[in-house]
This record gives structure tokens, sequence and C-alpha cells, in this order.
């Protein structure tokens, strides 16, 4: 079991963000955006998920896993809610989210089905967001640091995926989810993440007029597949999924309780919602 703390984080998301807030790079901050505009809506997903899981655990089960929801839904609906107003600033920075009616229109298709598809695909995702996290909080210099309150929100953030890492995961396995449908859901997710990332990606560069700029394609292509890049250093812990013998917290988490503790000024611990 995890021991979750809800915080609250110190900064001012109400002050606007600069068009290109992660250290002028057109393309870093068109990726990050992109993210951005996926959370409210996929994050509720997840909180809905892991509750509706956590129901249909036998009563004499649930006590086990009782605070570890309850921190888990307060960290991703406080996520939600500071993202959601990140993302009105790009709105008037004039950037259209596309993903999230997509994704809220896609995530009908799971009404009524058993529960443990949607934990299935909340565990899959939370893997995604672990990896990307960890690769944040390993290279804090690529989410910029002109605007303090930015890396910060993007650092806590990644700091907080990390630590619950293994709520859905564990819920799916205590409420019997299978090996098979949970390495096909990790399939079916990365697709539909990639192809969701970059169609929100491009467009926000071409509304931002930095597509088809030279440095925007020089960073994409550093930003991803450099020495120090996204998909070349998460490639090997998205693999390990895939094996029979995977479980989240085998990864390692050092680097989001550094992050958490050289930075306790920054939020203050508030009481998980009931
Ligand atoms: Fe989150
Ligand atoms: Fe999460």
């Amino acid at each position: 079991m995890t021991d979750l703390v809800v915080r609250r984080l110190l900064v001012d998301m109400e002050a606007p963000v600069a068009r290109h807030w992660c250290g002028g790079d057109a393309f870093r901050t068109a990726l990050f955006n992109a993210l951005s505009m996926s959370f409210p809506v996929g994050e509720q997903f997840f909180i809905d998920s892991v509750r509706n899981g956590f129901k249909a655990l036998p009563a004499e089960r649930q006590e086990r896993f009782r605070a570890e929801v309850q921190g888990f839904v307060g960290q991703e609906a406080t996520h939600r809610r500071l993202h959601g107003l990140f993302n009105t600033h790009l709105e008037r920075l004039g950037l259209v989210n596309d993903w999230a009616p997509r994704a809220a229109q896609r995530l009908k298709l799971l009404e009524g089905l058993d529960p443990r598809h949607a934990l299935g695909i909340t565990a899959a995702n939370e893997h995604f967001t672990a990896i990307m996290a960890d690769w944040m909080l390993r290279h804090p210099d690529m989410v910029g640091s002109d605007d303090a309150r930015l890396s910060t929100l993007w650092l806590w953030h990644s700091a907080e995926e990390s630590e619950h890492k293994s709520t859905a995961f564990d819920l799916y396995q205590a409420l019997g989810g299978n090996e098979e449908w949970r390495v096909r859901w990790f399939r079916r997710v990365t697709m539909i993440f990639l192809a969701d990332t970059l169609r929100q990606t491009v467009d926000n560069l071409r509304r931002d007029g930095t597509l088809w700029r030279w440095a925007t394609w020089k960073s994409a292509a550093r930003s991803l597949f450099g020495r120090r890049g996204l998909v070349r250093q998460t490639f090997r812990p998205w693999r390990a999924y895939l094996r029979a013998d995977f479980h989240p917290s085998l990864q390692d988490s050092g680097l989001s309780q550094r992050w958490l503790a050289d930075h306790s000024d920054r939020f203050t611990p508030v009481a998980s919602p009931a």
C-alpha cells in the first residue's frame, strides 16, 4: 500500500502564460500543451475507473485500498483542476483542444462494460505518465525555467504521478484482471496515445505558426530522439510493461521523492477528500 499525500500547490495559475513558455522552445511548448489538454478529461476518467474498481471489491477487501484510493483521487483531482486553469491560457493564445472531446467520445464506448476494462486502460495510461514523469524529473531543464510557476506545475505533477503509479495496477489485479487484457489494453493505449499526442502537437504548432520552422523540427528530433530524448529514454521502461512479472513499483521512484523533499516550500499538504 502506498501513502499518498494530497498537496495544494502554491502557484498562481491565474497570471497569463507566455506563448513559448517552455524555454522559448516552440516544439516542446506545443508537446506539453497537447499533454495538458488531455489531462482534465483523462484524469477524470482515471478517478472514475479507480473509484468504480474500488466499489467492485468485496467489502472485506476494500479496507486495504481505502486510504490509497482517496489519495489517488485527491491527487488527480488537483492535477486536473490546475491543468484546467493552465488550459484556459492556451485557449486565449488561440489553441484549440480537439483531443478532449475526441477522448470523451471514445470513453463512452466503455459504458456498461466490466470495470476491469476501464482499470486496465487506466493502469496502462498511468504507466505512460509515470515513465514520462520520471524522464521530466531526470531532465528538469526540458520543461524550461523562464516561468518558475510552470516548471513547478509540471515537476510536482510528475512527482505525484510517480507516487501513485501502482494504484490502478494493484486494483486491476485485486479484481482478478488478467494478463492478456492488461497487455492488450496497453498496446491499444500506446497506439491511441501516440496518435493523439502527435495530432494535437501538430495542430498546436500549426495554430502557433511555427510548424514549418527549421528550429521546430530540430528541437523535435533532439527532444524526442536525442541522447536525452523522451522516446529514446522511455522506450525500455515502456517495454517493461509487457513482461508477465511487471509491477510499477519495480521502476525507481527516487527522483520523485527527492523533488518533493527539495521543494516542500512550493506546496502544503491537505486532507484527502472522503
Ligand atoms: Fe495526474
Ligand atoms: Fe496519474
